[in-house]
């Protein structure tokens, strides 16, 4: 029995995708736990780039399980889209298992998404619009439709008629949009359901009879620790569980089944969309760091806002998720700076502060308190050694190391598969 974590532990887009991919080598299945397609996760092999947003990380290498588990919220069309896109390319998708217990995301789900975001006026959450947080309120609603409904025809027939009735009033009053027509949804998911039934099955039991039987499982996060629907910084938050709790209501395993959590770190930080973010840097240094590290959505092409490296919220991450190890990429990035900094603490009206500040009000006033690196300026990308990296380079990491009580596992130092140095080799 082997079960390893990946899982983000600032604001997204921290590199998980290439961490997964590298260490799906070892795995027989990856599994999704939460989140949707709001996910952008990407890949490179041998200068080829893939972006992935449903399907797990794996589905590059033949042969493994590709789960997407009952915890994701599954939008058929673009899971085909997708899938057809990975096939030619080459790549064999036979692999892929689908909850029978996840949820649809339906046309009304992204149309609202929008919408609502447009009734928030100057107070945007910044969503991707995909219609991740409406669907994950009809599941909370017990109104939502799962996978195993859409692949009964009448079952689903019926569900819909009665959730667009209803979403078709909201459209009409509430936003005072016109009404989505039933026929052309019912026919377009009844065609989609025909195409992903060979993929559907029980995934709890897979997952588990998958354990049991000594298999290797890989848990792919999404989004992360800071945008979590209970921890982040509510409400610019997204409406999953991407900490390591999640897999247990996500994919159907239990807590004292996983072996290590790995949290992916970003030697600095980024975030999209709205909300409270200490560290950012709006000045040349947020430039810089936007620049020399191409900060741009990989599902909106929006800029992310950049900014110092913040280990209060990766010691924060470390706590809630039980990360073992790190995964530090995108140092290679911070190769030109004279100087860098590193986020240490929190000062709030003048005192330091123990805890990660509930309230936004507060978080969006503290003032973190900066430790000051020597840069390295040289070149990392072609290093495959820890003990190769500039001694600056290595100072910088143990600090934060040592500040968040997690050890080094893997530092990236390019975007490719091999751009990868080693440290703890036996995660599973
Ligand atoms: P994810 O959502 O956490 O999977 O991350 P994204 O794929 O949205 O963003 C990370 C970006 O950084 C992708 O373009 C990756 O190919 C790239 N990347 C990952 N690790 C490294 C690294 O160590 N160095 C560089 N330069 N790029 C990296
Ligand atoms: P990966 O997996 C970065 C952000 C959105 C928005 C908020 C809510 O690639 O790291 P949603 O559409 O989920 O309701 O949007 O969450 N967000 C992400 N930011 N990386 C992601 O995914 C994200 N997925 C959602 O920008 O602020
Ligand atoms: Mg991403």
């Amino acid at each position: 029995m082997s079960a390893v974590v990946v899982m983000g532990s600032q604001w997204g887009d921290e590199g998980k995708g290439k961490i997964v991919d590298y260490l799906a080598q070892q795995a027989d299945t990856v599994v999704r736990y939460q989140g949707g397609s709001n996910a952008g996760h990407t890949v490179s092999v041998n200068g080829e780039e893939y972006k992935l947003r449903l399907l797990p990380s794996g589905i590059l290498y033949k042969g493994k399980h590709c789960v997407v588990g009952n915890g994701v919220v599954v939008d058929p069309k673009v899971m085909l889209e997708e899938m057809d896109a990975m096939e030619q390319r080459g790549i064999d998708v036979s692999g892929i298992r689908l909850s029978n217990r996840a949820h649809v995301v339906l046309p009304y789900h992204a149309l609202m998404d929008g919408l609502s975001e447009e009734l928030r006026g100057n107070d945007k959450i910044g969503t991707t619009k995909r219609g991740i947080g409406p669907c994950y309120q009809d599941k909370a609603k017990r109104v939502g439709i799962r996978v195993c409904d859409l692949m009964d025809k009448d079952e689903f027939a019926k569900r819909l008629k009665e959730n667009l009735d209803v979403k078709n009033i909201e459209l009409q009053r509430l936003y005072n949009h016109e009404p989505l027509d039933y026929d052309t949804m019912l026919r377009d998911y009844l065609g989609y359901a025909d195409r992903l039934r060979p993929y559907v099955c029980d995934t709890i039991a897979l997952l588990n009879d998958e354990l049991a039987a000594g298999k290797r499982i890989l848990f792919e996060g999404a989004q992360a620790t800071m945008i979590d629907v209970d921890y982040g910084t509510y409400p610019y938050v997204t409406s999953s569980h991407p900490v390591s709790g999640g897999i247990g209501v996500g994919a159907g395993v239990a807590p004292n089944r996983l072996d290590n959590v790995v949290g992916v770190v970003k030697a600095y930080c980024t975030r999209v969309g709205g909300g409270p973010f200490p560290t950012e840097q709006l000045n040349e240094v947020g430039e810089k760091l936007r620049e020399a590290g191409h900060e741009f959505g990989t599902v909106t092409g929006r800029p992310r806002r950049t900014g110092w490296l913040d280990a209060v919220v990766v010691r924060y991450a470390g706590l809630l998720s039980g990360i073992n190890y790190m995964a530090v990429t995108r140092l290679d990035i911070l190769d030109g700076f004279d100087e860098i900094k590193m986020c240490t603490g929190y000062r709030y009206k003048g005192e330091l502060l123990n805890e990660m500040p509930a309230s936004l009000k507060v978080l969006a006033e503290v003032e973190p308190v900066y430790e000051t690196f020597k840069g390295w300026k040289t070149s990392i990308s072609g290093i495959r050694e820890y003990r190769d990296l500039p001694i600056e380079a290595r100072a910088y990491l143990e600090r934060l190391s040592q500040f968040t009580g997690i050890k080094l596992g893997i530092v990236s130092v390019g975007a490719n598969r091999d751009q990868t140095i080693v440290l703890e080799k036996y995660l599973f």
